[in-house]
Protein backbone atom coordinates (compact mmCIF):
# COMPACT_ATOMS: atom_id res chain seq x y z
CA UNK A 1 0.00 0.00 0.00
CA UNK A 2 1.46 3.60 -0.66
CA UNK A 3 1.78 6.24 2.16
CA UNK A 4 0.28 9.32 1.33
CA UNK A 5 1.52 12.16 4.34
CA UNK A 6 -1.36 14.62 5.11
CA UNK A 7 -0.48 15.52 8.77
CA UNK A 8 1.62 18.33 8.30
CA UNK A 9 -0.85 20.38 10.35
CA UNK A 10 0.85 18.14 13.04
CA UNK A 11 4.46 18.17 11.53
CA UNK A 12 5.75 18.81 7.98
CA UNK A 13 7.10 15.42 6.11
CA UNK A 14 9.12 15.55 4.23
CA UNK A 15 11.93 18.11 5.90
CA UNK A 16 13.18 20.09 3.73
CA UNK A 17 16.71 18.96 1.86
CA UNK A 18 19.84 19.14 3.73
CA UNK A 19 18.24 19.43 7.44
CA UNK A 20 19.91 15.86 8.04
CA UNK A 21 22.97 16.28 6.43
CA UNK A 22 23.48 19.24 8.68
CA UNK A 23 22.88 17.66 11.86
CA UNK A 24 24.21 14.81 11.28
CA UNK A 25 27.64 16.62 9.82
CA UNK A 26 27.34 18.48 13.39
CA UNK A 27 26.74 14.84 15.81
CA UNK A 28 29.59 12.63 13.81
CA UNK A 29 31.97 15.99 12.71
CA UNK A 30 31.72 19.13 15.30
CA UNK A 31 29.85 17.68 18.63
CA UNK A 32 31.22 20.31 20.65
CA UNK A 33 29.38 22.40 22.99
CA UNK A 34 28.59 26.73 22.48
CA UNK A 35 29.83 29.33 25.18
CA UNK A 36 31.24 26.72 27.10
CA UNK A 37 34.16 25.70 25.26
CA UNK A 38 37.95 27.93 24.99
CA UNK A 39 38.73 25.91 21.25
CA UNK A 40 38.32 26.40 17.78
CA UNK A 41 35.25 24.19 17.12
CA UNK A 42 33.10 25.88 19.87
CA UNK A 43 33.95 29.10 18.41
CA UNK A 44 32.97 28.65 15.16
CA UNK A 45 29.54 26.67 16.68
CA UNK A 46 28.96 29.91 18.03
CA UNK A 47 29.25 31.35 14.73
CA UNK A 48 26.75 29.17 13.14
CA UNK A 49 24.39 30.16 15.87
CA UNK A 50 24.80 33.64 15.31
CA UNK A 51 24.37 33.19 11.69
CA UNK A 52 20.57 31.48 12.62
CA UNK A 53 19.72 33.94 14.82
CA UNK A 54 20.70 36.85 12.34
CA UNK A 55 18.58 34.43 9.51
CA UNK A 56 15.50 34.41 11.78
CA UNK A 57 15.65 37.93 12.29
CA UNK A 58 15.63 38.80 8.55
CA UNK A 59 13.22 36.10 8.25
CA UNK A 60 10.67 37.53 10.71
CA UNK A 61 11.19 41.13 10.22
CA UNK A 62 12.87 41.70 13.28
CA UNK A 63 16.13 44.21 13.93
CA UNK A 64 18.20 42.30 16.70
CA UNK A 65 19.57 39.08 16.30
CA UNK A 66 20.16 38.83 20.35
CA UNK A 67 16.82 38.80 21.04
CA UNK A 68 15.93 35.74 19.22
CA UNK A 69 16.09 32.85 21.59
CA UNK A 70 16.51 29.17 20.89
CA UNK A 71 13.74 27.10 22.73
CA UNK A 72 12.67 23.32 22.22
CA UNK A 73 9.65 24.56 20.39
CA UNK A 74 6.48 27.11 20.05
CA UNK A 75 4.80 25.78 23.41
CA UNK A 76 8.06 26.82 25.84
CA UNK A 77 8.28 30.11 23.95
CA UNK A 78 4.55 30.75 24.56
CA UNK A 79 5.10 29.58 28.19
CA UNK A 80 8.04 31.38 28.92
CA UNK A 81 6.19 34.84 27.74
CA UNK A 82 2.88 33.97 29.66
CA UNK A 83 4.36 33.29 32.71
CA UNK A 84 7.61 35.38 32.46
CA UNK A 85 5.36 38.46 31.72
CA UNK A 86 1.57 38.52 33.48
CA UNK A 87 1.69 39.07 37.00
CA UNK A 88 -1.63 38.61 39.33
CA UNK A 89 -4.14 41.67 38.20
CA UNK A 90 -2.61 41.66 34.46
CA UNK A 91 -5.28 41.26 32.45
CA UNK A 92 -4.71 38.83 28.91
CA UNK A 93 -6.73 38.21 25.98
CA UNK A 94 -6.42 35.73 23.75
CA UNK A 95 -8.75 34.31 21.33
CA UNK A 96 -11.64 31.38 21.06
CA UNK A 97 -9.73 29.30 18.15
CA UNK A 98 -6.58 29.02 20.23
CA UNK A 99 -4.40 26.04 20.31
CA UNK A 100 -3.70 24.37 24.02
CA UNK A 101 -0.07 25.26 23.60
CA UNK A 102 -1.95 29.47 24.69
CA UNK A 103 -5.37 28.18 26.37
CA UNK A 104 -3.85 26.05 29.11
CA UNK A 105 -0.42 28.62 30.11
CA UNK A 106 -3.27 31.09 30.09
CA UNK A 107 -5.66 29.03 32.73
CA UNK A 108 -2.69 28.32 34.80
CA UNK A 109 -1.91 31.93 34.95
CA UNK A 110 -5.78 32.74 35.39
CA UNK A 111 -5.76 30.49 38.42
CA UNK A 112 -2.79 32.74 39.83
CA UNK A 113 -4.88 35.70 39.34
CA UNK A 114 -4.40 37.10 36.10
CA UNK A 115 -7.77 38.58 34.39
CA UNK A 116 -8.16 35.84 31.33
CA UNK A 117 -10.46 37.12 28.39
CA UNK A 118 -11.38 35.32 25.61
CA UNK A 119 -12.00 37.01 22.32
CA UNK A 120 -15.24 35.97 20.41
CA UNK A 121 -14.87 33.91 17.07
CA UNK A 122 -16.90 33.00 14.33
CA UNK A 123 -18.51 29.57 13.53
CA UNK A 124 -15.72 29.50 10.93
CA UNK A 125 -12.83 30.29 13.35
CA UNK A 126 -12.62 34.27 12.33
CA UNK A 127 -12.25 36.76 14.81
CA UNK A 128 -15.12 38.99 15.75
CA UNK A 129 -13.02 42.60 15.86
CA UNK A 130 -15.31 44.38 17.49
CA UNK A 131 -15.96 42.07 19.99
CA UNK A 132 -11.68 41.83 20.53
CA UNK A 133 -11.88 45.80 20.60
CA UNK A 134 -14.15 45.98 23.91
CA UNK A 135 -12.00 43.37 25.20
CA UNK A 136 -8.90 45.44 25.73
CA UNK A 137 -9.21 47.51 28.76
CA UNK A 138 -6.91 50.16 30.33
CA UNK A 139 -5.27 46.99 32.64
CA UNK A 140 -4.74 44.73 29.27
CA UNK A 141 -1.10 44.07 29.60
CA UNK A 142 -0.73 41.53 26.94
CA UNK A 143 -2.63 40.15 23.69
CA UNK A 144 -1.26 36.19 22.71
CA UNK A 145 -3.11 35.09 19.72
CA UNK A 146 -2.98 32.66 16.98
CA UNK A 147 -2.08 33.51 13.34
CA UNK A 148 -2.92 30.39 11.81
CA UNK A 149 -5.86 27.88 13.09
CA UNK A 150 -4.05 24.21 13.29
CA UNK A 151 -8.14 22.97 13.02
CA UNK A 152 -9.86 24.64 9.95
CA UNK A 153 -7.03 27.20 8.47
CA UNK A 154 -8.61 30.30 9.34
CA UNK A 155 -6.60 33.34 9.64
CA UNK A 156 -6.45 35.76 12.71
CA UNK A 157 -6.03 39.76 11.44
CA UNK A 158 -2.52 39.90 12.98
CA UNK A 159 -1.98 43.50 11.06
CA UNK A 160 -4.80 45.00 12.37
CA UNK A 161 -4.38 43.54 15.94
CA UNK A 162 -1.04 44.80 15.90
CA UNK A 163 -1.97 48.73 14.86
CA UNK A 164 -4.66 48.49 17.84
CA UNK A 165 -2.34 46.85 20.44
CA UNK A 166 0.38 49.48 19.40
CA UNK A 167 -2.13 52.33 19.81
CA UNK A 168 -3.60 50.82 23.50
CA UNK A 169 -0.06 50.52 24.46
CA UNK A 170 -0.42 46.47 24.72
CA UNK A 171 1.96 44.03 24.21
CA UNK A 172 1.50 41.73 21.18
CA UNK A 173 2.29 38.01 21.20
CA UNK A 174 1.70 35.96 17.55
CA UNK A 175 1.73 31.96 17.94
CA UNK A 176 2.92 31.37 14.42
CA UNK A 177 3.30 28.08 14.74
CA UNK A 178 0.91 27.52 11.59
CA UNK A 179 1.81 29.83 9.55
CA UNK A 180 5.77 30.71 9.76
CA UNK A 181 7.19 29.32 6.79
CA UNK A 182 3.87 29.60 4.33
CA UNK A 183 2.52 33.49 5.13
CA UNK A 184 5.29 36.48 5.13
CA UNK A 185 5.82 37.83 9.11
CA UNK A 186 6.66 41.19 9.53
CA UNK A 187 7.24 42.04 13.14
CA UNK A 188 7.73 45.39 12.46
CA UNK A 189 5.40 46.21 10.04
CA UNK A 190 2.58 44.16 12.03
CA UNK A 191 3.42 45.91 15.28
CA UNK A 192 3.92 42.39 16.92
CA UNK A 193 6.17 42.78 20.21
CA UNK A 194 6.83 38.73 21.12
CA UNK A 195 6.59 35.94 18.01
CA UNK A 196 6.88 32.42 18.93
CA UNK A 197 7.55 29.71 16.31
CA UNK A 198 7.76 26.03 16.33
CA UNK A 199 11.08 24.80 14.20
CA UNK A 200 9.32 21.53 13.18
CA UNK A 201 6.30 22.62 10.86
CA UNK A 202 6.09 25.27 7.83
CA UNK A 203 9.54 26.04 8.98
CA UNK A 204 10.43 22.34 7.72
CA UNK A 205 12.85 22.06 10.36
CA UNK A 206 13.60 19.11 12.89
CA UNK A 207 11.62 18.42 15.94
CA UNK A 208 12.86 19.62 19.14
CA UNK A 209 13.79 23.48 17.91
CA UNK A 210 11.84 26.93 18.39
CA UNK A 211 12.08 29.94 19.42
CA UNK A 212 10.75 33.52 20.18
CA UNK A 213 11.96 36.94 19.09
CA UNK A 214 11.13 39.66 21.04
CA UNK A 215 11.42 43.56 21.07
CA UNK A 216 13.45 45.18 23.72
CA UNK A 217 10.21 46.01 25.69
CA UNK A 218 9.22 43.08 25.52
CA UNK A 219 12.38 41.56 26.78
CA UNK A 220 12.84 43.31 29.47
CA UNK A 221 9.38 42.95 31.06
CA UNK A 222 9.75 39.14 31.12
CA UNK A 223 11.54 37.36 33.58
CA UNK A 224 13.00 33.94 33.02
CA UNK A 225 11.05 31.30 34.28
CA UNK A 226 13.29 28.66 34.23
CA UNK A 227 17.24 29.41 35.58
CA UNK A 228 20.43 27.76 35.13
CA UNK A 229 24.06 28.16 33.46
CA UNK A 230 24.29 29.89 30.22
CA UNK A 231 28.06 30.03 30.22
CA UNK A 232 28.07 33.63 30.68
CA UNK A 233 28.57 35.90 34.43
CA UNK A 234 29.39 32.45 35.40
CA UNK A 235 30.81 33.97 38.62
CA UNK A 236 27.33 34.83 39.62
CA UNK A 237 23.71 33.03 40.69
CA UNK A 238 21.70 34.62 39.10
CA UNK A 239 20.47 34.59 35.45
CA UNK A 240 22.42 37.26 33.47
CA UNK A 241 19.92 40.39 32.74
CA UNK A 242 21.02 40.14 28.85
CA UNK A 243 19.22 38.65 25.90
CA UNK A 244 19.50 36.16 24.87
CA UNK A 245 21.12 34.34 27.74
CA UNK A 246 18.73 35.31 30.30
CA UNK A 247 16.05 33.39 28.35
CA UNK A 248 18.70 29.97 27.12
CA UNK A 249 18.88 28.39 30.55
CA UNK A 250 21.02 25.13 29.65
CA UNK A 251 22.55 23.46 27.10
CA UNK A 252 21.27 24.11 23.51
CA UNK A 253 19.62 21.71 21.00
CA UNK A 254 22.80 22.52 18.76
CA UNK A 255 21.70 19.84 16.04
CA UNK A 256 18.33 21.26 16.02
CA UNK A 257 19.46 24.81 15.35
CA UNK A 258 21.88 23.84 12.64
CA UNK A 259 18.92 21.40 10.68
CA UNK A 260 16.69 24.64 11.51
CA UNK A 261 19.34 26.39 9.65
CA UNK A 262 19.20 24.50 6.69
CA UNK A 263 15.46 24.39 6.75
CA UNK A 264 15.65 28.39 6.50
CA UNK A 265 18.02 28.69 3.66
CA UNK A 266 15.64 26.22 1.64
CA UNK A 267 12.26 28.35 2.63
CA UNK A 268 14.02 31.33 1.52
CA UNK A 269 15.39 30.10 -1.84
CA UNK A 270 12.11 28.87 -2.83
CA UNK A 271 10.12 31.38 -1.22
CA UNK A 272 7.33 31.62 1.00
CA UNK A 273 4.94 33.00 -1.35
CA UNK A 274 6.08 30.23 -3.59
CA UNK A 275 5.82 27.33 -1.05
CA UNK A 276 2.56 28.93 -0.18
CA UNK A 277 0.56 29.29 -3.53
CA UNK A 278 1.58 25.71 -4.30
CA UNK A 279 0.34 24.09 -0.68
CA UNK A 280 -3.59 26.55 -1.51
CA UNK A 281 -3.52 25.54 -4.82
CA UNK A 282 -3.95 21.47 -3.23
CA UNK A 283 -6.14 22.67 -0.72
CA UNK A 284 -8.81 24.44 -3.04
CA UNK A 285 -8.52 21.29 -4.89
CA UNK A 286 -9.33 19.27 -2.24
CA UNK A 287 -12.01 21.72 -0.77
CA UNK A 288 -13.72 22.04 -3.99
CA UNK A 289 -14.36 18.17 -4.30
CA UNK A 290 -16.53 18.53 -1.14
CA UNK A 291 -18.00 21.64 -0.80
CA UNK A 292 -21.71 21.02 -1.86
CA UNK A 293 -21.55 17.40 -0.12
CA UNK A 294 -24.59 17.02 2.92
CA UNK A 295 -22.91 14.33 4.47
CA UNK A 296 -19.14 16.32 4.79
CA UNK A 297 -19.53 19.18 6.29
CA UNK A 298 -16.37 21.62 5.51
CA UNK A 299 -15.35 23.26 8.85
CA UNK A 300 -13.36 26.68 8.58
CA UNK A 301 -12.91 29.51 5.56
CA UNK A 302 -14.04 28.68 2.11
CA UNK A 303 -11.55 27.54 -0.82
CA UNK A 304 -11.54 31.17 -1.94
CA UNK A 305 -11.21 32.90 1.23
CA UNK A 306 -7.92 34.09 2.86
CA UNK A 307 -6.49 30.55 5.01
CA UNK A 308 -4.23 28.20 5.65
CA UNK A 309 -3.40 24.98 3.61
CA UNK A 310 -5.44 23.23 6.68
CA UNK A 311 -8.84 21.41 6.29
CA UNK A 312 -11.02 20.03 8.64
CA UNK A 313 -13.79 18.03 7.86
CA UNK A 314 -16.77 16.77 10.09
CA UNK A 315 -18.44 13.39 8.46
CA UNK A 316 -21.98 13.63 9.50
CA UNK A 317 -23.57 10.20 8.55
CA UNK A 318 -20.16 8.69 9.63
CA UNK A 319 -18.00 8.37 12.86
CA UNK A 320 -14.98 11.15 12.18
CA UNK A 321 -12.54 8.62 13.87
CA UNK A 322 -13.85 5.74 11.80
CA UNK A 323 -12.81 7.80 8.39
CA UNK A 324 -9.30 8.33 9.59
CA UNK A 325 -9.12 4.96 10.56
CA UNK A 326 -9.87 3.54 7.13
CA UNK A 327 -7.87 6.00 5.61
CA UNK A 328 -4.76 4.96 7.15
CA UNK A 329 -5.89 1.26 7.19
CA UNK A 330 -6.74 0.80 4.02
CA UNK A 331 -5.51 3.31 1.49
CA UNK A 332 -2.35 4.83 4.09
CA UNK A 333 -3.25 7.90 3.70
CA UNK A 334 -2.39 9.90 7.13
CA UNK A 335 -4.44 12.79 8.84
CA UNK A 336 -5.25 13.75 12.51
CA UNK A 337 -8.55 12.99 14.07
CA UNK A 338 -10.48 14.34 17.33
CA UNK A 339 -9.54 17.47 19.10
CA UNK A 340 -6.14 18.77 17.65
CA UNK A 341 -4.77 19.99 21.16
CA UNK A 342 -7.72 22.83 20.60
CA UNK A 343 -10.80 22.08 22.78
CA UNK A 344 -11.75 25.58 22.45
CA UNK A 345 -11.23 25.79 18.87
CA UNK A 346 -13.89 22.63 18.04
CA UNK A 347 -16.16 24.67 21.26
CA UNK A 348 -15.88 27.38 18.48
CA UNK A 349 -16.93 25.68 15.17
CA UNK A 350 -18.97 23.77 16.60
CA UNK A 351 -17.36 20.48 15.75
CA UNK A 352 -17.34 19.78 19.80
CA UNK A 353 -16.77 16.87 20.99
CA UNK A 354 -16.51 14.69 17.90
CA UNK A 355 -14.01 16.21 16.48
CA UNK A 356 -12.90 16.37 12.82
CA UNK A 357 -10.77 14.89 10.41
CA UNK A 358 -7.98 17.15 9.43
CA UNK A 359 -6.05 17.40 6.07
CA UNK A 360 -3.41 19.53 6.05
CA UNK A 361 -1.31 19.83 2.76
CA UNK A 362 2.41 20.28 2.88
CA UNK A 363 5.35 21.72 0.35
CA UNK A 364 5.80 18.13 -1.17
CA UNK A 365 1.82 17.04 -1.80
CA UNK A 366 1.07 16.64 -5.53
CA UNK A 367 -2.64 16.59 -7.08
CA UNK A 368 -2.31 13.31 -7.94
CA UNK A 369 -2.30 12.52 -3.98
CA UNK A 370 -5.34 14.67 -3.71
CA UNK A 371 -7.25 13.02 -6.06
CA UNK A 372 -6.23 9.57 -4.28
CA UNK A 373 -7.55 11.19 -1.14
CA UNK A 374 -10.76 12.48 -2.52
CA UNK A 375 -11.60 8.97 -4.13
CA UNK A 376 -10.69 7.41 -0.63
CA UNK A 377 -12.97 9.33 1.05
CA UNK A 378 -15.70 9.29 -1.89
CA UNK A 379 -15.51 4.68 -1.29
CA UNK A 380 -16.05 5.00 2.26
CA UNK A 381 -18.66 7.59 1.82
CA UNK A 382 -19.95 5.03 -0.63
CA UNK A 383 -19.95 2.35 2.07
C1 LIG B 1 -1.48 26.89 16.51
C2 LIG B 1 -0.51 26.00 17.24
N1 LIG B 1 0.10 26.47 18.34
C3 LIG B 1 0.97 25.72 19.02
C4 LIG B 1 1.28 24.43 18.62
C5 LIG B 1 2.27 23.63 19.43
O1 LIG B 1 3.42 23.35 18.68
P1 LIG B 1 4.66 22.59 19.35
O2 LIG B 1 4.13 21.24 19.72
O3 LIG B 1 5.70 22.55 18.30
O4 LIG B 1 5.04 23.36 20.54
C6 LIG B 1 0.68 23.92 17.50
C7 LIG B 1 0.94 22.52 17.07
O5 LIG B 1 0.08 21.84 16.57
C8 LIG B 1 -0.25 24.71 16.79
O6 LIG B 1 -0.84 24.26 15.69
Amino acid sequence: MRNVYLDNGSTSFPKAPGVGRAMVEFIENIGCNVNRGGYRSSYSLSEKILETREKLRDFFGFNRESNVVFTPNVTFSLNYIIHGLLRAGDRLIITSMEHNAVARPAETARLRGVDLAIARCDEKGCLDLEDFKRQITADTKAVVMLHGSNVCGSLMPVAEVGKLCKERGVFFIVDAAQTAGVFPIHMKEMNINGLAFTGHKGLLGPQGIGGLLLDDKLAQAISPIIDGGTGSRSDSIVMPDFMPDKLEPGTMNLPGILGLSAALDYVIEKGVDNIRAEELKLTRLFMEAFISRSSVRVVGPGAGEERCPIVSLDFTDKDNAEVAFRLDNEFGIMTRCGMHCAPLAHKTLKTFPQGTVRFAFGHRNTEEEVAYAVDAIERILSD
